[in-house]
């Protein structure tokens, strides 16, 4: 059987989870790593039996060394700001990418990404991972059933992700950018594309030095109002202030004949007049987004694919346009 051979730029958190889908895969095999913190780097090699002279500092010295005859995928996982020319190289050199969103804080690169992959025809995915749940596709079948239009509260809220650069508004984009925008994504998986939107947000209550790390100076909480076509207003709430409780995530989806009670990537809750249905959450959703990208390229399907850089990107501007609202305070249109 042929084995798709993946490098990995950038080892850390969410790399793990895409490094246990690919252990799970007999037809992957992981060849190169690249990290500048040794310690990631040389624990991915090991994981894979990576050989030494292709684990790399950083992802130059990896595509300084490796090219398209002997790499077939790349999957990059580095802060948001740290996009520098990764995606670029891979376009150059022909290779396909799963790059994690949010894809960069630069929409200006992100357009620049988006024409060369499309110029290329090359195979890209993003990171949407709730977009190959279970959970997503019985609510995507369900809306049409009923009548269009109605309320969708989305929400999460929780508190400040350990990694550190998402103490900071420019290193993470701000928490709709960095996290939410799952949501945000799901919002255009389920609705299409936003008309506008109407953002606001807060500062005050995470303590800088106390509740938080020095710098912290991104936003504690958001509200960002999205208006769709037919009649539908999705309300999404960001907030990372919450410490010992954990506040209730997900979307809560109101039509005049049913409720979709969507709590994030555990089960959903259907009422009608006929009952109340619980369904937990059935699959792994980053192992099944992986998947569709590995045999996308083996089998040169791309249906497969639920969001690449392309579609992607959509919810990236969606989610930059909020922020810019809660900037200017003016309703963006899309
Ligand atoms: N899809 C999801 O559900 C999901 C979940 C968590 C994180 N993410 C996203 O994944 C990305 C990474 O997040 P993380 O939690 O893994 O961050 P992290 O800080 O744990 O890891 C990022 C790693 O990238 C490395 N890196 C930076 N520049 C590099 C370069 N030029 N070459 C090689 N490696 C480089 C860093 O040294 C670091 O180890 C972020 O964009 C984040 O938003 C997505």
């Amino acid at each position: 059987m042929k084995k798709l051979r993946i490098a990995l730029i950038g080892c850390g958190g969410r790399s793990g989870s895409h490094q246990a889908s690919f252990e799970k895969m007999d037809n992957v095999t992981v060849v190169a790593v690249a990290d500048p913190i040794e310690e990631r780097r040389n624990k991915a090699a090991q994981r894979f039996g990576v050989d030494a002279k292709r684990v790399y500092k950083n992802h130059s010295e990896l595509y300084d060394n490796e090219n398209a005859d002997s790499v077939d995928a790349v999957v990059i996982c580095v802060e948001p700001d740290a996009h520098t020319d990764i995606e670029e190289r891979a376009i150059e050199k022909n290779i396909p990418f799963l790059v994690e969103k949010p894809m960069t804080l630069d929409l200006a690169q992100a357009d620049r990404i988006e024409k060369a992959v499309k110029e290329k025809n090359l195979i890209t995915s993003v990171g949407f991972q709730d977009r190959y749940l279970d959970l997503m596709e019985i609510i995507k079948e369900e809306l049409p059933k009923h009548k269009a239009g109605g309320l969708v509260y989305g929400a999460w809220v929780g508190g400040i992700p350990g990694v550190w650069w998402w103490q900071k508004k420019s290193t993470c984009g701000g928490q709709l950018v960095e996290q939410n925008i799952h949501l945000a994504d799901g919002l255009r998986f389920l609705y299409g594309e936003p008309i506008s939107v109407y953002a606001t947000c807060s500062r005050g209550i995470v303590k800088p030095g106390t509740d938080a790390s020095p710098e912290y100076d991104t936003d504690d909480h958001s509200t960002a109002v999205f208006r769709f076509q037919n009649n539908v207003t999705a309300t999404l709430v960001s907030g990372c202030y919450s410490k010992d409780v954990r506040p209730r995530c997900g979307l809560y989806i109101t039509l005049s004949d049913i409720v979709l009670d969507y709590r994030l990537r555990n089960n959903l809750i259907i009422t009608t007049k006929d009952g109340v249905k619980d369904i937990p959450r059935g699959v792994d959703q980053t192992y099944l987004l992986d998947k569709a990208f590995v045999d996308a390229i083996l089998t040169g399907d791309r249906s497969l694919i639920r969001s690449d850089y392309s579609d992607a990107l959509k919810s990236l501007k969606m989610t930059f346009a909020a922020n810019k609202s809660m900037e200017t305070g003016e309703v963006i249109y899309f």
